[in-house]
C-alpha cells in the first residue's frame, strides 16, 4: 500500500479512522502521532497507542503539541468522553510511546520514503505546522495532505468554524499554505457521512475486540449526535481515510482557501472561494459530494477484516 502516516487525537471517529486505515491493503500506515484536540495530548496519545495495540498492528506511535501554536487550548470532551474515546475502557498498553517527537517522526518518515510520504490529519494540524516550521525541506518530501477539517459553508464549534481548525487556526493557516497537496474534507462531506443505530448494531455483533469497542464507542457517540439534532453518527474522520483509500468516494473542487485567525465571529474558519473571486491559485482540492454508500460499505468491510 501507499506509506501514509496518521496525525490524530483520538477521539472517539479518530479511533476508528485508525482501525479503517490499519486493514486496508491501499494504505500501508507508518506511523501514528497525536496532537492535544479532543483531549489533551497526554491522553490522545496512549489512546492511539491503546487502539493500535487493541488492532494488533504493529506502528510506531509518537506523542507531540500539548497545545496550539498560539492562544488557548481547546477540547471537546462532551463529544467524546472524558478519556476521549467514549468512556470504554481499553487493556492497559504493553509497548511505549516513540521516543521521538511528533514532529521528529514526521520528519523521519518523511526522509525514509523519500518524497513519497502521504499524511492523513484528522486533529488540530498543530504536529504538522510546527514540523513544517523546523524542517524547511519537508513540505517538498510530502507526497499529499488529507485534512479532516474545515468547511465551505459552517462550522459545528462555532456557527463559523469546525473543531480540528478552530483549535489551532495559526497552524491550520501554515499547512494551507505550505505549498503541499491538500485535498480538504470538511463538514460539507463529513456531516454527511452518517451511520445509524443499525449499522451500530450490525458492527456489535462482528467477531472482534476491534468490532465491539468500537460499536461500544459509537453508541457513546451516537447519543451526543442525538443531543445534536442528528439521525445518525457524523464520521468525520473515518470518512477522510476513505477518501485517502478511494479518491472516487469524494467528488472535489480544485480551490483557494485561507484560514480566519483573527475574526471576532469568524476565528477558525476555513474561508472558501468557492466562486473563484480572489484571483488566487487554488491551494486545495475541496471535497463537496460524496458517495456515502460506497463509505459504508467500505467501513464495513475494513470493519469485518478483523478477528
Ligand atoms: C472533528 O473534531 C473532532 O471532535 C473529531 O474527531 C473530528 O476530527 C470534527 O469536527
Ligand atoms: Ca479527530
Amino acid at each position: 500500500g501507499r506509506p501514509v502516516l496518521l496525525d490524530c487525537d483520538p477521539g472517539i471517529d479518530d479511533a476508528l479512522a485508525i482501525f479503517m486505515a490499519l486493514a486496508s491493503d491501499e494504505l500501508k500506515v507508518e506511523a501514528i502521532t497525536a496532537v492535544a484536540g479532543n483531549v489533551p495530548v497526554e491522553r490522545t496519545a496512549l489512546n492511539a497507542l491503546q487502539l493500535v495495540e487493541l488492532s494488533g498492528y504493529e506502528v510506531e506511535v509518537a506523542s507531540g503539541a500539548g497545545a496550539p501554536l498560539y492562544g488557548k487550548k481547546k477540547t471537546a470532551e462532551s463529544v467524546h468522553g472524558r478519556n476521549g474515546i467514549g468512556d470504554i475502557e481499553l487493556p492497559p498498553p504493553v509497548g511505549a510511546l516513540s521516543c521521538q517527537t511528533a514532529r521528529e517522526l514526521i520528519y523521519r518518515k518523511a526522509l525514509e520514503q523519500g518524497g513519497e510520504l502521504e499524511i492523513i490529519a484528522t486533529g488540530p494540524l498543530t504536529n504538522i505546522a510546527s514540523a513544517l516550521l523546523i524542517y524547511p525541506d519537508l513540505k517538498n518530501l510530502i507526497r499529499h495532505i488529507w485534512i479532516m477539517g474545515g468547511s465551505a459553508y459552517s462550522g459545528n464549534r462555532t456557527p463559523a468554524a469546525e473543531f480540528n481548525i478552530y483549535a489551532d487556526p495559526h497552524g491550520a493557516s501554515i499547512v494551507f499554505q505550505s505549498g503541499v497537496p491538500i485535498t480538504m474534507c470538511g463538514l460539507d462531506v463529513t456531516n454527511r457521512a452518517l451511520i445509524y443505530r443499525e449499522d451500530i448494531e450490525r458492527l456489535s455483533l462482528f467477531q472482534s475486540d476491534v468490532a465491539r469497542k468500537s460499536a461500544q464507542m459509537l453508541t457513546w457517540y451516537l447519543g451526543f449526535y442525538k443531543s445534536f439534532g442528528f439521525e445518525g453518527v457524523a464520521m468525520h474522520d473515518p470518512f477522510t481515510v476513505a477518501a485517502a483509500i478511494d479518491p472516487s468516494l469524494a467528488a472535489t473542487r480544485h480551490l483557494y482557501v485561507d484560514v480566519e485567525t483573527e475574526g471576532e465571529f469568524t476565528f477558525g474558519q476555513t474561508v472558501v472561494d468557492i466562486l473563484k473571486v480572489s484571483g488566487k491559485k487554488p491551494n486545495a482540492h475541496v471535497a463537496l459530494e460524496l458517495d456515502n454508500k460506497g463509505f459504508v460499505d467500505l467501513f464495513e468491510k475494513l470493519m469485518r477484516s478483523y478477528g
